[in-house]
Parts: structure tokens; sequence; C-alpha cells
């Protein structure tokens, strides 16, 4: 296939020039109808390619399988090497939601890595699906979640030799990648599929100075958020199946069940451009990212009190290698905190950050972006926070990102979350049994899941979160002063 062509976004821009006469949805018509505000913001062309789904030449046509919606997704399955691809609009969440809802077809229970995003356990309430959660191992020296060893999941295997699958996350946010390879291996031994959420790897297949993305180390299902590295619109996502493990009809149904029945054209439209950008001048764009990170890195330990996660982190027994795209800062030597570098750098220098917590800061880089450039803004921020902050250090160091300390699960999500429950004061709910998830964003792994007793050593983890500017998703008093949790007889 020619990887140069991009056929949905080239029919969508030709429709839109064709000022076709539009008597459908969206109402805004092209843009005719729309805020003049709204317009000027994000430019006329923009709006004109607003199309809906089921648009003669665009998503349906003649012959279903071969409209330019469905020659983009083939064009993607081949550039990351699956069977077949699926364009998601509602982010890697939905294709998370889409996968628990496919394994449901296949039996009761799956084996999944503690640390999954919680979109995963959003999607075992959808589904039913009961957990088996293997922990994964965590660093000694940095404190925080790696991946899942193999010889983790071989125990889960031993235990339940017939789970519908074993859901693992690689790369985790601090860039750990797993042993895909070995991990599929002991899955397939007991022929049982490995799903892989890749959510922050969707650059991985396009350069050889990379680890290897999953499908290529033999993964089942993989989950691509192309909108976080990968250089397509927010919201956009890629769900892939690389093998014959799984029926592609089921997930297409279940792909079907949890999307939306209007995707937007320009969502879609970004992942055909996003693909092609990453196929045709990945290898070269990211060789430069990489090699212009090595340099910024050392920039940054140049500075008094700061370090940086580089590949070590693959020294760790769970972790295969390393992906470099994203700058875990330490400032755990500065006597200041992630939090009071994040703001100082916001504030005075209106620079802006993907993650800060107590005793880290996380800046992420995308495909293409010049970092030469961005980076030597960066630098100068962080040499000038850290003259403003620093203090001496007193004492033990703190683990650089402890993972939160993990409750026993004693009932399913789905039944805690729909089973009869009351809403309690948070600092009174120890010991009860949470009905919804309490995830402290970003990185939005739960820090308790429906199902999941509470515990004192959680609920001052997520105290402390939020006294410290971090927000919690999942929970419905969005304060946190309460929390709802299952009624036990
Ligand atoms: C590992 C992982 N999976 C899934 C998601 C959800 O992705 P999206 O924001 O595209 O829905 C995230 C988001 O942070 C994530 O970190």
């Amino acid at each position: 296939m020619d990887q140069d062509e991009t056929p949905y976004l080239d029919a969508l821009v030709d429709l839109a020039e064709r000022e076709v006469g539009r008597f459908h949805i969206p109402g805004h018509k092209g843009g005719r109808g729309a805020d003049a505000r709204w317009r000027k913001a994000v430019g006329d062309l923009a709006l004109a390619l607003d199309f809906p789904a089921g648009t003669e030449d665009l998503d349906i046509g003649p012959d279903p399988l071969n409209t330019p919606f469905q020659q983009a997704q083939r064009l993607a399955a081949e550039a990351w090497g699956a069977r077949r691809s699926w364009f998601l609009v509602n982010g890697a969440s939905g294709g998370n939601h889409a996968i628990c809802m496919a394994l449901a077809h296949l039996g009761e229970v799956a084996i999944v890595q503690r640390n999954v995003h919680s979109s995963v356990i959003d999607g075992l309430v959808l589904s039913g699906l009961k957990p088996r959660f293997v922990a994964p191992a965590v660093d000694d020296d940095l404190g925080i979640a790696n991946c899942m060893t193999v010889e983790a999941l071989e125990r889960a295997l031993d235990e339940d030799p017939l789970p519908v699958a074993v859901f693992v996350v690689s790369p985790t946010y601090f860039g750990a990648v797993a042993d895909v390879a070995a991990l599929a291996e002991a899955a397939h031994a007991r022929n049982v599929p490995l799903v892989v959420d890749e959510s922050w790897g969707a650059h991985l297949a396009f350069s050889d100075e990379l680890p290897a993305n999953a499908l290529a180390c033999g993964a089942d299902v993989v989950l691509n958020s192309v909108h976080k590295l990968g250089g397509s619109l927010t919201q956009s996502a890629i769900l892939h199946l690389g093998t014959e493990r799984i029926d592609g009809r089921i997930v297409d149904r279940s792909v079907t069940l949890v999307e939306t029945t209007s995707p937007s054209a320009l969502l879609t439209a970004s992942l055909d451009a996003a693909r092609r950008h990453n196929v045709v001048d990945g290898h070269e764009l990211l060789s430069e990212t990489i090699a212009s990170l090595k340099g910024l890195r050392r920039a940054v330990v140049a500075i008094d009190g700061l370090d940086v996660l580089d590949e070590e982190i693959a020294e760790a027994p769970s972790v295969f290698a390393w992906d470099p795209l994203r700058l875990s800062v330490d400032v755990r030597g500065t006597g200041a905190t992630g939090n009071e570098i994040a703001r100082h750098l916001r504030l005075q220098h209106d620079i802006w950050l993907e993650l800060y917590a107590e005793n880290v800061i996380v800046a992420v880089f995308g495909i293409g972006e010049e970092v030469a450039e961005t980076g030597k803004r960066l630098i100068g921020g962080l040499r000038d926070a850290v003259e403003q902050l620093s203090r001496p250090v007193h004492g033990e160091r703190a683990p650089f990102a402890p993972p939160p300390p993990w409750g026993p699960t004693v009932m399913t999500p789905r039944a805690a979350f729909l089973g009869d429950q009351e809403v309690v004061p948070f600092s009174e709910s120890t010991g009860r049994i949470a009905a919804e998830s309490l995830a402290a964003y970003p990185p939005g792994v739960p820090n308790v899941l429906p199902g999941e007793r509470l515990s004192d050593e959680t609920i001052d983890f997520i105290e402390d979160s939020l006294a410290h500017g971090g927000q919690v998703r999942g929970a419905s008093d969005r304060t946190l002063r309460t929390v709802r949790v299952v009624v036990e007889e």
C-alpha cells in the first residue's frame, strides 16, 4: 500500500472544497451557522471539514469495504503491523471499554496488571469481567511501579489457568517498556491472548532507535492513544488486532457498542494524517527528537539538585527497554517539591508540564518537536525555578513516585459499582468497600477500585495528593469530602 496517501483526509478536503449543499447535520452547516468568535478561533476550513458519519464517498459507498474510511484504517493496520485496525474517537479510554466488552464474550476472568489506566477498570465495570490483579514490579530505588514480570504472569496463570486474556500496560507512564515478547510467549503457551495497552507508545513502530512495538512482539490486541505522542487530535486513538486468537467480528461489535454514532470527521482525518506523517517522516523526526533529548537530559542533570530518569530504568527486572520520549525529572535534591517547581514554571515562565507531583515533574515530547528550541526554554525555566526555590535537603529521601497502596479486592468492580451503596465522609471510610474508582490524575492509575477495601494508607495517599493540587477521577464528589461505599449486610 502507498503509505504516502491519505485517502480519508483527501476525500474530506475534496468534499469541503466542493461546497456541497448541506441539508444534513451538523447544524452549523460547514461553519455558516457557527458563532463568529468560534469561526475566528478555529478557522472556516476546520468547520467546513465537519462532515457527519454516513457520508457518501467518505465512509459509505457502493463497496462498503473500500470507502476512504476503510482504506485509511487498512493503511493504519499495515503501518503498525496489525491484521485489522479500528479508528477510535473516544480516546484509548473507549478502546479499553471495547476490549473489555470483547473479552467478556470469551469467559469470566481476566488477568490484569494492577497499574492499568482507570479506563480499564471502567471497562471491567461495563463488561462484568472478574479481574485477577497482578501487581507490577516496583523499583526499589525509585519506588515507581513498572511492568508485569513473566514470573508474576506465570504464577497468575498457574492459579487461573483459563483466563480470557492477560491485560498489561507498556510503556508505563514513566516510559518503562515490558518484555512483551516474553509475556506473549508465556500467555500463548497456555493459549491465552495478550492485550497490551500501548497508549503511550504509538510512535514505537516508527523508529529502530526505539524499543519494538507490542504488535511486533506478538501481542494479540494493542491499543495506541495516537493523540498522546503520535500527533493526531486529542481524543483520537487506534485499536489493533494482531492475531487470530480473538475474533475480529467480536472486537468490531464491541467497538460499535461503545462508540458514538456521530464520530468526528476531524478526529478521523487527523488519524489518517498522523499515520502518514509517522510512516513517511517518523524515522528521521524521531531520530532528531531522541538525539536532542539526550542533550536536554544532560542539561537538566547539570542543574544543581536535579536528576533524570533514563535508560537505567531498564535495569529493573520487569523492564525490558526504555522509551525516551518523556523527560522525567527527579527534583528531590533541590529541597523544593515538584508542585512548587511546576507552579513557578507556569506563573513565571508560562511553561506547562504534563505531570507534577511531590518529587517529580514530567515533560513529554512529540514527533517532530523542535526539542533544541523548546528544550532551551524549559532549561531556562528550570534553572530559574531551582535558583529561586531550592532549600537544604534534610533527612531520608522519599521514594521518587511511589505507587498507591492497593487494598484487597473483595467484590468485582461491576458488583460494587452497581450494588447497594451509601455515601460516607471520605475520612471515615476506612474498612469500607469502595463503590467507585478514585484515580489521582495524571497518570490516572486508580488508587482505589470499585470492590476494593479502603485502608488508612490509601485515604492518606489520596488526601495528600489532593492537598498538593492533584485531581481525582472517578469520584462522584469531586472534592472527595465524601465517597460512595458498598452497603454490607
Ligand atoms: C495507559 C493509558 N491507557 C489509556 C489511557 C486513556 O487514553 P485517552 O486519554 O486517549 O482516552 C491513558 C491516558 O492517560 C493511559 O495513560
